[in-house]
């Protein structure tokens, strides 16, 4: 593995974020147990309470940081209240962090079509049948639907249901964090004012 030398090198050299989270996000597929796409998704109620929980980034490119989830959830209605909230990556293999914040917009539906489509068939299965963060009476009532929604598209593609697609967060900021000696990290942040403007950089203390 590169020294954190090298590393905080890189990351004060680069131009680009988004390349260089990918660079990042890279080194920890190949060093993380598991699930290095993992990152923990802020949002806001609309009484200004905040809510944080774990997903998938399932795409990220210039355009923005992309995940998927039920649309009727908490985080689904807090994010279609404010199409705010914010991202934290964290590689305890690689003791790194990233941190991004954001406008998040829906997706199109020909993009969450497409990936809905790349899912096994259990997760589509899955998608129709849970009531993201609503009350469930018990697990085999879920079970239960997931069987009856089995039946009704045998032999069928199971189509995207309405009320699951994804968001893309376009970041306005971009936080790297390098963990160093006697916690005197190192810390770059790129920031703009919106998504057309260059990115602005500077160190912060730690
Ligand atoms: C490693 C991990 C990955 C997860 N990935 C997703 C995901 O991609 N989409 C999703 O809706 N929930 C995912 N979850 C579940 C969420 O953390 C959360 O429990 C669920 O989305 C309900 O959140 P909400 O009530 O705030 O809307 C994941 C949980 C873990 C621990």
């Amino acid at each position: 593995m590169r020294s954190e030398e090298d590393v905080a090198t890189e990351t004060f050299e680069a131009s680009d974020p988004v390349a260089l989270f990918k660079s990042w996000l890279k080194e920890a597929e190949a060093t993380e147990p598991n699930d290095a796409n993992a990152m923990s998704v802020a949002t806001v109620d609309n009484s200004g309470l905040p809510n944080v929980r774990v997903l998938l980034l399932k795409d990220v490119d210039v355009d923005g940081f992309v995940f998927y989830t039920n649309l009727k959830s908490a985080k689904g209605t807090e994010l279609e209240a404010s199409h705010r909230g914010a991202l934290c990556f964290h590689w305890k293999s690689l003791r790194r962090q990233v941190r991004v914040r954001g406008d998040i917009e829906l997706v199109s539906n020909k993009e969450a079509d497409a990936y809905f489509a790349t899912r096994p068939r259990g997760s589509q299965l899955g998608a129709w049948a849970s009531h993201q963060s609503t009350e469930m009476e018990s697990r085999d009532s879920l079970i239960e639907a997931v069987m009856e929604l089995d039946k009704k598209y045998e032999g069928q593609d199971v189509p995207r249901p309405d009320h699951w697609s994804g968001f893309r967060l376009s970041p306005l900021s971009i936080e790297f964090w390098i963990n160093r000696e006697f916690r005197l990290h190192d810390r770059r942040m790129f920031q703009r004012k919106t998504p057309v403007d260059q990115w602005l950089t500077e160190r912060l203390y730690p």
